[in-house]
């Protein structure tokens, strides 16, 4: 069975990490090993810079840097170890986070971007990208109900309409890697969409 690199995005409130579990076993029962994990983090030199970059002010190129210094270690040492035995691997978040926040949200330059992408991902790009898509204000409304905000999630309305723009642009790019899953349907309506979109993008 070949393996599978999955990544899972969308704006804050937009639900996608609570989906990304139960799409791992729904793998598993099919008989894949599957490695569940998250940027920016997943291995403990990208976690913490995680960290920096969820609570220090920093201008948008020192987040850009971070954010790719924290995948290169990820792929690195975990994502190309995973596929390479085999196994599938679900990421929340990976790149196109990076043009939709720091491009988008941030207006930071795409070409620089697009240059540390090559640097960084060396060619390997995700085989399928999950963006759980609603209207900045629901997904607003969800995280109120939710934690206390990190850096991100302070920013204001106008921000999340121009990271959700970015998510559009890059899914408007690599239409053949993108799925868009309408996120403000009920939890089992998506849950139910992501296994049909799964069956028919790889061809089960
Ligand atoms: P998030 O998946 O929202 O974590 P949690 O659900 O635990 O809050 O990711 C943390 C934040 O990092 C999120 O607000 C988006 C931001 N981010 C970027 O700005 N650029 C990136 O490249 C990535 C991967 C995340």
């Amino acid at each position: 069975m070949s393996s599978l690199f999955i990544t899972f995005e969308g704006i804050d409130g937009a639900g996608k990490s609570s989906h990304i579990e139960p799409l791992a076993d729904w793998l598993r029962a099919r008989g894949r090993e599957v490695l569940v994990t998250r940027e920016p983090g997943g291995t403990p030199l990208a976690e913490s810079l995680r960290e920096l970059l969820l609570r220090q002010p920093m201008d948008a190129l020192t987040e850009s840097l971070l954010v790719f210094a924290a995948r290169r270690d990820h792929l690195q040492t975990c994502i190309e170890p995973a596929l390479a035995r085999g196994a599938s691997v679900l990421c929340d978040r990976f790149t196109d986070a990076t043009f939709a926040y720091q491009g988008g949200g941030r207006g930071f330059d795409h070409a620089v971007l697009a240059q540390l992408e090559t640097w960084v991902q060396q060619g390997r790009q995700p085989d399928l990208t999950l963006w759980f898509d609603l209207p900045a204000a629901t997904a607003a409304a969800r995280r109120a109900a939710a934690r206390a905000p990190d850096r991100f999630e302070q920013q204001d309305a106008g921000f999340f309409e121009r990271v959700r723009a970015g998510y559009a642009d890059r899914a408007a790019q690599a239409p053949q890697r993108f799925v868009r899953v309408d996120s403000s349907q009920p939890r089992e309506q998506v849950a139910a969409e992501l296994q049909r979109a799964l069956a028919e993008h790889f061809g089960w």
